[in-house]
C-alpha cells in the first residue's frame, strides 16, 4: 500500500488588485466584476496553503523539509507580490486578470518547476475567510 502523505505550509501575504478587461466598457466591466472593478483598486489578506504529496523521504521521515517549502513560497511569492499592486507591480498580471482562479495558477506555475517530479502540488488560496480556491482542482 502507499504511504503517500500531504504536507502543508500556510503562508500569508497582502496585495491590491483591480478585477477588469480593459477590452470591454466599464458598464461591462461593472456587471462582470460589479466592485471588484472599481478603478482605485482594493486589498485582500490572501492565505495561501501549498500542499505538497509524497512518500516520506526512509532517511528523513520527511516528505519535504516544512523549512524548505516555507524558505521556496517566501522566496518565489511572498516577495513577488506582498504588499503589491497585482495589476500595476507584477510582469505575471499585466494581462491577466487576477483572480483568485488565475492568482493560483500562477503560483502554482512559480513553484512547480521546484517541486521534485515524484510529488505532486496543490495551491489553495483564500481571497477571503470565506471564498478560496484550489488548483489543480
Ligand atoms: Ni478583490
Amino acid at each position: 500500500m502507499s504511504k503517500r502523505v500531504a504536507v502543508y505550509r500556510k503562508e500569508h501575504f497582502n496585495a491590491a488588485h483591480r478585477l477588469f478587461r480593459p477590452d470591454l466598457s466599464a458598464q461591462e466591466n461593472d456587471r462582470l466584476f460589479g466592485k471588484c472593478a472599481l478603478p482605485n483598486y482594493h486589498g485582500h489578506n490572501y492565505e495561501l496553503i501549498v500542499k505538497v504529496t509524497g512518500e516520506p523521504d526512509p532517511i528523513t521521515g520527511y516528505v519535504v523539509d516544512m523549512k524548505w517549502i516555507s524558505d521556496l513560497v517566501q522566496e518565489k511569492i511572498i516577495e513577488r507580490f506582498d504588499h503589491r499592486n497585482l495589476n500595476l507591480d507584477t510582469q505575471e498580471f499585466k494581462a491577466l486578470n487576477p483572480t483568485a482562479e488565475n492568482i493560483a495558477i500562477v503560483i502554482y506555475d512559480l513553484l512547480r518547476p521546484h517541486v521534485l517530479a515524484q510529488h505532486d502540488l496543490q495551491i489553495r488560496l483564500y481571497e477571503t475567510p470565506r471564498n478560496f480556491v484550489e488548483y489543480p482542482a
